[in-house]
């Protein structure tokens, strides 16, 4: 009638695959319990961590576990509380509001004898996106709820493909402690892209995904520019260009915004060499006089 359950932080975008692939870290997410309670509905009883809405309507856990309630075919004649230990920043790029959404609706779920299937349960968790960043967005909820790398493919209704990961991949995380609103690094992005951009940036998700079916390190490194959102949203950063040049000249396979920003991922193959990225971009970043924190992360292959 319980359920204590660990939801992943996340990388969405990708750098080429701007909305469309993500992947899910390890060792970095919340905490939640979610029980069942005689009262229909669904009840925030605490958060701790941030201050965030308590308010079912107004909470992403919240809306996202109305969702799942509102499309069960039988009446139930109890609900559920959610208690939430939040460790991922609100604002941080790293799916914050995507980890609560998806952990409510993965527990609520399993409490009911998953009477929904996985693919489910991301139309319902992007419900909480909705109310984080005025868009359904799928690209983090995705990877926190099926784990690994996913690509969203935006039919109607939207597909996700899992795939395949590269072995010995870590991912450095660096977080400068500033907050950037989805909606907002959403408003600067161009309504129209350049076709010429556009061919460079699909030929890109292509390789991305061949390189990962193929485990072709150099290739996934070659595929992982971004020509069309980033050049706007790095302004958002400070430090963003000295940042990835730095991760790339210290053997990043590629560094880039995670998700709407302000935190950097980057990829590197091997301890070693996350090691020596974070250790380098941790001394520059010192410099700069904005708080910040810095993590190395592999990929969780599973998800919650
Ligand atoms: N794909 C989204 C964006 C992810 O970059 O706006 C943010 O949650």
């Amino acid at each position: 009638n319980e359920l204590t359950i660990f939801s992943p932080a996340t990388v969405a975008n990708i750098s080429c695959g701007f909305d469309v692939l993500g992947c899910c870290l390890d060792g970095i997410g919340d905490e939640m319990t979610i029980r069942k309670i005689p009262q229909k509905g669904i009840r925030i009883s605490k958060i701790t961590g941030m201050d965030l809405p308590l308010e079912t309507e107004n909470n992403v856990a919240g809306v996202a576990g109305l969702a799942l309630l509102k499309k069960l075919k039988e009446d139930i004649n109890f609900g559920f509380e959610i208690e939430i230990v939040k460790k991922i920043k609100p604002g941080s790029g790293i799916g914050s509001s995507a980890a609560s959404a998806a952990g409510a609706v993965f527990a609520i779920n399993h409490l009911l004898d998953k009477p929904f299937t996985e693919l489910e349960l991301i139309d319902f968790a992007r419900e909480g996106e909705r109310l984080a960043c005025g868009f359904p967005i799928t690209d983090n909820v995705a990877p926190a709820l099926l784990g690994g790398f996913t690509l969203v493919k935006h039919d109607e209704p939207q597909k996700i493909l899992k795939l395949p990961v590269l072995k010995d991949l870590f991912i450095v995380i660096l977080h400068p402690q500033i907050e950037i609103k989805t909606s907002e690094a959403r408003a600067i992005l161009p309504i129209q892209v350049d076709l010429n951009l556009a061919v460079k940036q699909w030929a890109n998700v292509g390789a991305f995904v061949h390189a990962l079916h193929t485990q072709d390190e150099l290739l996934f490194a070659a595929s992982l520019h971004d020509y069309i959102v980033e050049p706007h949203r790095s302004k958002l950063i400070p430090g963003f260009e000295e940042i990835k040049d730095t991760a790339l000249e210290q053997g990043a396979l590629g560094c880039g915004i995670s998700g709407s920003g302000p935190s950097i991922f980057s990829f590197c193959k091997g301890i070693q060499s996350a090691q020596n990225v974070k250790d380098k971009l941790e001394k520059i970043y010192r410099s700069k006089n904005i708080p910040f924190q810095i993590h190395i992360s592999k990929i969780n292959p599973v998800g919650i």
